[in-house]
């Protein structure tokens, strides 16, 4: 019997470690049909036999699934928000803050983040976590070392003060390095950790069916501690936020009221 597309999703799945039928179906299909239209692939067996046997191919694959690209102040302008508004408020509020990039790919995302709160004189405060899925993305995210593409958003005297060129590669500083500690986690399914200040979670719930992303958005809520920020990426707002319990004060970022009984 010829291998059903169910089968094939869920073959694939093991073999990238991620399961697939816990993303927006449509979405999904199409990628993956059409790479297969692209390779001339008449079966679905013939197509789990390219991914498994052909690296080229199966990196392509990867990518077209647009899954794990990241970069260093992926749009500038959010973090210049973050950089002048949201960690200035919730340093003077605490001691000690706590902030969790969720869905972290390789690094990027919260080593940006220790950046700037070493700019602000503030990285000895924070305790920063970031979490993905993915265990490739995350020995990238130890690592440390970025191509120049995944660079390009940051200014200059950052990328001077931060990293080690080495033959076209950035190798980021040992300090910034430390400052985050990564760890394997899937957002639906893991439990959560409490009390953060900070939540990003920016260009993964894109994906996620609509029930999915709901469920999500609660559990984040119920992450943060009351007058923390929760952060998405650009084109993925929260149309419900008020019900959620939030308020949008900036552009992307949503803040836990602070006076909800009972949280
Ligand atoms: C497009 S990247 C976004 C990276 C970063 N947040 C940014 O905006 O640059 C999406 C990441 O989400 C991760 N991801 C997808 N589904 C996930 C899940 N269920 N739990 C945890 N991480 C997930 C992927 O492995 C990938 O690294």
């Amino acid at each position: 019997m010829p291998l059903s597309y169910a089968e094939f999703k869920s073959k694939v799945s093991t073999l990238v470690g991620i399961d697939l039928f816990l993303y927006k179906s449509q979405q999904m299909d199409r990628r993956i049909h059409s790479l297969m239209t692209l390779w001339g692939l008449k079966s679905y067996e013939e197509y789990l036999e390219v991914l498994t046997n052909n690296p080229v191919r199966f990196q392509e694959f990867l990518k077209k699934l647009t899954i794990n690209v990241s970069e260093f102040f992926r749009n500038p302008e959010r973090y210049m928000d973050l950089w002048e508004t949201i960690l200035p408020e919730l340093l003077k509020e605490r001691p000690r803050i706590k902030i969790w990039s969720a869905g972290c790919s390789n690094g990027a995302e919260p080593y940006s983040v220790a950046i700037i709160l070493n700019e602000l004189s503030a990285l000895s405060r924070a305790t920063l976590l970031g979490t993905d899925l993915d265990a490739t993305v995350l020995a990238k995210a130890r690592a440390g070392v970025y191509a120049e593409n995944e660079i390009r958003s940051l200014p200059p005297e950052l990328v001077e003060k931060y990293f080690r060129e080495d033959r076209g590669y950035y190798h980021l500083s040992d300090y910034i390095l430390k400052a985050v500690t990564f760890k394997k986690h899937n957002l639906l399914v893991d439990r959560f950790e409490h009390d953060f200040d900070l939540i990003i979670c920016r260009n993964v719930v894109i994906y996620f069916t609509e029930e999915a992303k709901n469920e999500l958005y609660k559990k984040f809520y119920r992450s943060l501690r009351p007058g923390g920020y929760f952060w998405v990426g650009g084109t993925e707002p929260l149309l419900n936020y008020k019900a959620l319990g939030f308020e949008n004060t900036i552009s992307s970022f949503y803040k836990k009221i602070e006076t909800v009984e009972g949280e």
